[in-house]
């Protein structure tokens, strides 16, 4: 299989890492099991865009063992482990992707996974659908999205009238954002700021911009490991329900001087601006685990000091005589500075990706041109799977309880 890797030698590594993940991803594993036999990819093209992981090539090995011919390129240009991608050019699935992408050479390897001609495309941000309709790719019967801030995108090529294929909005599912979004990117968030940066987080001050799925999550694993955790949102009712929640909520102008360590977490742009780094003190870290590195406004940063790289991942601006800290050039500090989420919460966003591409295949013909919903047997089953996998067993409803709540 045609592909563009770093270095091919870093198989080995590769496939340890890929058998660390399979041994702690059931839930996939499981599903693969369940449809080796019958193959349903047999013959399907599938064009992956995502963060090039442990856990994605357990994803991928597993749809290209139920038949599938798979070809892969990254979704963020800083975020590919070097290694997995050797391990998945060496297994025969297309690879086009490596750590350090300029963002020419990012949209060039995107273009080499739509030249693959997918059937079926798994996105996360939506940069490989966006490519798809711009390049009006014919072979694609419907596709996948795993994250907030493609879904927006795709809801709103759907509301202009341009969607081209139908596609399941795997980030949607309850048993992908409940966890992954929240308790995933609250750990490798915080995962990825300590290994960054080393900080000591009890006393110190967080400022979490945004209490949705991610910013919850945040929230409360840097609360759990000592920090004081203050909230700003736009949004009124998430306001409020962080206020419930015991946090600070105040204006992000009021927040910056008294912040140690800021974390974005909205989907916006242009959240941390120039006014805000003026208030803030010396020594203060600017973090992003939003999808895109448009929330810290990096651009007026480096237009008005040069960066030093005090470590790898950290680079030191001097604004007003202060210096500030930008950790993975604003890019999704977990998958940049540590290696996205851990393997059992991918398990269950991946599950549903590889059932939500297996609802594609077999019914991409009857499905409207839209973005859909995971279907809810797919969302029920993979709790039942992770319940299932974790050993614990829930109650059923009983024969009374039924009919009591069926009747008026
Ligand atoms: N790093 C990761 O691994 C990871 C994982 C999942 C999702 N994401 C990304 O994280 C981002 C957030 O995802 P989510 O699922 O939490 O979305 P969400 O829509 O649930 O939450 C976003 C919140 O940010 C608030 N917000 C918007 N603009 C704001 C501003 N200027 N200041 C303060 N708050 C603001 C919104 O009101 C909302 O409550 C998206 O870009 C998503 O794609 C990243």
């Amino acid at each position: 299989m045609a592909g563009k890797i770093a270095d091919g030698k870093l198989a080995g590594r590769g496939r340890l890492s890929f058998e660390w993940a399979h041994s702690r991803m059931a839930i996939v594993e499981k599903i693969r099991a369940k449809n080796e036999r019958s193959q349903p990819l047999s013959g399907l093209r599938l064009g992956f865009c995502l963060h090039i992981t442990k856990e994605t090539s357990v994803l991928a090995m597993a749809a290209k063992s139920l038949g599938a011919d798979v070809a892969i390129c990254s979704a963020n240009p800083l975020s590919a482990q070097d290694d997995i991608a050797a391990f998945l050019h060496e297994k025969g699935i297309g690879v086009y992707a490596w750590r350090g992408e300029t963002k020419a050479e990012y949209q060039q390897c995107i273009k080499r996974v739509l030249a693959f001609r997918p059937a079926i495309v798994t996105d996360d941000g939506g940069d490989l659908h966006a490519a798809a309709h711009k390049a009006r790719t014919k072979s694609i019967l419907g596709g996948t999205e795993e994250t907030t801030s493609g879904v927006k995108r795709l809801a709103a090529l759907e509301k202009a009238g341009r969607l081209m294929y139908p596609i399941i909005a795997v980030n949607n599912a309850r048993t992908k954002y409940l966890f992954d979004n929240r308790h995933g990117t609250g750990q490798s968030t915080l995962d990825g700021i300590l290994r960054a940066t080393d900080v000591f987080l009890p006393g110190k001050r967080v400022v979490v911009c945004g209490y949705g799925w991610v910013g919850k999550g945040v929230a409360a694993r840097a609360r759990g490991m000592g920090a004081i955790v203050t909230v700003t949102e736009v949004e009124p009712v998430r306001a409020l329900e962080a206020k419930m929640d015991g946090f600070e909520v105040m204006m992000l102008s009021d927040a910056a001087p008294s912040g140690d360590i800021f974390v974005t977490c909205t989907g916006q742009t242009g959240v941390i601006r120039k006014e805000h780094f003026a208030k803030m003190k010396d020594g203060a870290m600017l973090a992003n685990a939003g999808h895109f590195d448009v929330e810290i406004d990096a651009g007026y940063l480096r237009g008005t000091s040069r960066p030093v790289q005090v470590r790898p991942h950290v680079e030191r601006f001097s604004i007003n005589g202060k210096k500030l800290f930008l950790l993975s050039k604003g890019r999704v500090v977990n998958l940049v500075a540590a290696e996205g989420h851990p393997p059992e919460v991918m398990a269950l966003s991946f599950a549903n990706q590889l059932l939500s591409i297996l609802h594609v295949a077999k019914n991409y013909s009857k499905m409207e041109p839209i973005v859909h919903g995971v279907p809810e047997k797919i969302d029920n089953d993979v709790a039942r799977y992770a319940l299932d996998a974790m050993g614990v067993r829930i109650d059923a409803v009983t024969k009374a309880q039924k009919h009591y709540q069926d009747s008026s």
